[in-house]
């Protein structure tokens, strides 16, 4: 993890105070950490950097998930393909994160991307900020989207049909620099960051996928500056008992809380017609991009992302 994180972080598990995290460092190269501890000396709370990896979520009891769900193998080919299958040269392959990389206006600060997964829209926004830092629950996408920083190639092994797979090597371009970004695992529900920081934040494809979609937007708010700042909440609406329950959905049902559609409810609660959120924020722009997941060679999902373009 790079050193410069160190002054934004904060605990997690404090929330709403914003405790500052004390480090234990016990090997660096350079500007980057990578063994380590950090603690929150409020609450005892200990968040390890294990070989870069920083792990900011709310330590928990239970173990780790670990080759189920954003965690499996399968998973991680799907979302590999989706981020950079038309540098692999498929011509099924989408371009969405250019297309929402190009909704975002340059800016001298730092980004957020909440849900980064494999890390291909951090990348894309690389050479319009000042620093880009992708969040994302599963591990096993961080450490992904961290070898491609640190490696600048991957090898991945898609799968084909039933069990027959083809291995592929991701190469990224000489152009896109890597020393302004890092990936860190962390819960898009409780961010480890020091308020009104980050001048632009995204969220694609996340906010139905969370236990608490409203807890998620509320907290993108708290990071996002009051002024100056952009933001870009894109999602398909597929709300979902497996993700959350009914009374947590911000779309897709008729009785209240948030009956109605997803993406008005969302554009009235950015514009503050709530008051949810610490600032209001003016809509920019609103419209969907086209984005492709793969499951094996004959299976794709073609998914509708609507968008909504915000700022203040
Ligand atoms: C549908 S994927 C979208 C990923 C990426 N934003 C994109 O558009 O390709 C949802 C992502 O949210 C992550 N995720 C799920 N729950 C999360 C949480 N509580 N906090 C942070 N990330 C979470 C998953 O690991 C996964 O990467």
């Amino acid at each position: 993890m790079k050193t410069r994180l160190l002054e934004i972080l904060i605990c997690p598990a404090c929330l709403p105070a914003e405790i500052p995290l004390a480090v234990t460092l016990r090997r660096q190269d350079k500007d980057e950490i990578l063994e380590g501890d950090l603690r929150c000396d409020k609450c005892g709370g200990q968040y390890p950097i294990r070989d870069g990896l920083a792990f900011l979520d709310i330590p928990s009891a239970a173990p780790r998930q670990q080759g189920i769900g954003y965690e499996s193998p399968r998973a991680l080919a799907s979302y590999l393909w989706s981020h950079y299958g038309d540098m692999l040269n498929d011509p099924e392959a989408s371009d969405a994160y250019s297309q929402w990389a190009a909704l975002i206006a340059p800016t001298d600060g730092p980004v957020l991307d909440i849900g980064s997964a494999v890390g291909r829209f951090a990348f894309e926004i690389q050479d319009k900020c000042d620093f880009v830092i992708g969040i994302d629950k599963s591990e096993s996408f961080i450490r992904a989207a961290r070898e491609l920083l640190t490696r600048r190639r991957k090898v991945i092994s898609l799968p084909e049909e039933g069990k027959l797979q083809r291995e592929v090597t991701l190469q990224l371009p000489e152009a896109w620099h890597a020393d302004n970004m890092e990936f860190i695992v962390g819960d898009a529900h409780a961010l480890p960051f020091r308020s009104g920081i980050f001048a632009c934040l995204a969220s694609l494809n996340l906010v139905d996928k969370l236990p608490r979609p409203l807890q998620h937007l509320i907290e993108l708010d708290r990071v996002a500056r009051r002024n100056d700042a952009q933001a870009l909440v894109s999602d398909p609406f597929s709300w979902s008992l497996e993700a959350a329950e009914e009374h947590h959905w911000l779309g897709g049902k008729t009785s209240h809380p948030f009956a109605g559609r997803g993406l008005d409810n969302i554009t009235a609660l950015l514009r503050g017609d709530q008051q949810a959120l610490r600032a209001a924020w003016q809509i920019e722009r609103q419209g969907h991009v086209w984005w492709k997941i793969r499951t094996h060679a004959n299976h794709f999902e073609l998914i509708r992302s609507c968008y909504i373009k915000a700022c203040r």
